[in-house]
């Protein structure tokens, strides 16, 4: 297979295991060019894509930016706070004007679940989703299983552990899908108030015990509690979330076996993890940064190989 089955990367939902197999051997390509003297390649020089943040974002908006360049397409950034959205224009309306401009790709981040795949099914150009609400954030999985693959060798038959806030996490839903069709065990862990009662349905294990998540898991990936999308208090104080939930370095060194910390950033330290524990030997925190680059660059390389370039 040298294509991806998809027009646009709005899910892990619609991808196959072989077009996340295909994204990882293409990444592993753009790894090796982006730590030579000269990182570029010119495979995109004819590309031009939008990058439109709508919601915050440090790490994915720069590393698609970077990715696009080290592919040498030429590249527009938009941010929803310094824009006409704020004087009332809509979505669609947004980027149509943005495309009239000849994009050919557009990088999405939005408030709204479902709106990448809304977007895609209204315009011409390729649509990524750089998270979407609480629905998805695909990239993001597929870097996280990406450094998994390369601390450990290989995703299948691997144990992970995502710890924290699974209710309001897009990176919860997408590394679950992600995993699961690479042939990993996942399970969630996290209070109750913070694990969705479908959770059943997608087939992973549910723990409220930290100690015993830690001591099943080869990985944990420490979520961010994300304040900012809680209407109403899940856990009484954060000092009693870290308490119970916060992997510090006395419970990490005391498991019986050696396993890979991961975090998607940006850390709350001090309540999903420590210091220490962030900066500690066994913590993949900045490979997963690094990562995120190489696995950015092969799914827009991918995508714009689907791009009728006549
Ligand atoms: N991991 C992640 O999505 O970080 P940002 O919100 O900074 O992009």
């Amino acid at each position: 297979m040298d294509n991806l089955s998809v027009e646009h990367l709005t899910g892990i939902r619609d991808l196959t295991r072989a077009d996340i197999e295909l994204i990882f051997q293409t990444a592993d390509s753009f790894k090796e060019v982006i730590n030579r003297p000269i990182k570029k390649v010119p495979s995109l020089r004819d590309i031009t894509i939008a990058n439109l943040f709508f919601e915050n974002s440090t790490r994915t908006r720069l590393s698609f930016e970077l990715a696009e360049k080290r592919l040498s397409a030429d590249v527009v950034n938009f941010s929803a706070s310094s824009s006409s959205v704020k004087k009332g224009e809509t979505l669609v309306d947004t980027v149509n004007n943005i495309l009239s401009m000849k994009v050919d790709m557009v990088v999405m981040r939005h408030s709204s679940p479902g709106a990448a795949k809304f977007l895609s099914d209204r315009i011409s150009a390729k649509v990524i989703n750089a998270g979407d609400g609480t629905h998805e954030h695909p990239t993001q999985a597929l870097l996280d299983a990406y450094t998994i693959r390369e601390k450990l060798g290989t995703v299948e038959g691997k144990k992970v552990v995502i710890v924290g806030d699974i209710l309001h996490s897009r990176v919860a839903l997408s590394n679950i899908m992600c995993l699961q069709k690479l042939g990993a065990e996942v399970m969630v862990c996290g209070p109750t108030t913070l694990i969705p009662k479908y959770i059943g349905k997608l087939g992973v294990k549910v723990s409220h015990n930290l100690r015993q998540a830690l001591e099943w898991c080869d990985v944990a990936n420490m979520l961010r509690i994300q304040l900012e999308r809680q209407d109403v208090k899940y856990f009484p104080s954060l000092r009693e979330y870290s308490m119970l939930f916060g992997l510090d370095k006395a419970l990490l060194d005391s498991l019986s076996k050696e396993i890979v910390v991961m975090h998607p950033g940006p850390i709350n330290r001090g309540v999903e993890i420590t210091s220490d524990v962030a900066d500690s030997k066994q913590s993949v925190i900045l490979q997963q940064v690094e990562n995120g680059v190489a696995v950015r660059m092969a799914v827009i390389y991918l995508l714009a190989a689907k791009i009728d370039r006549q």
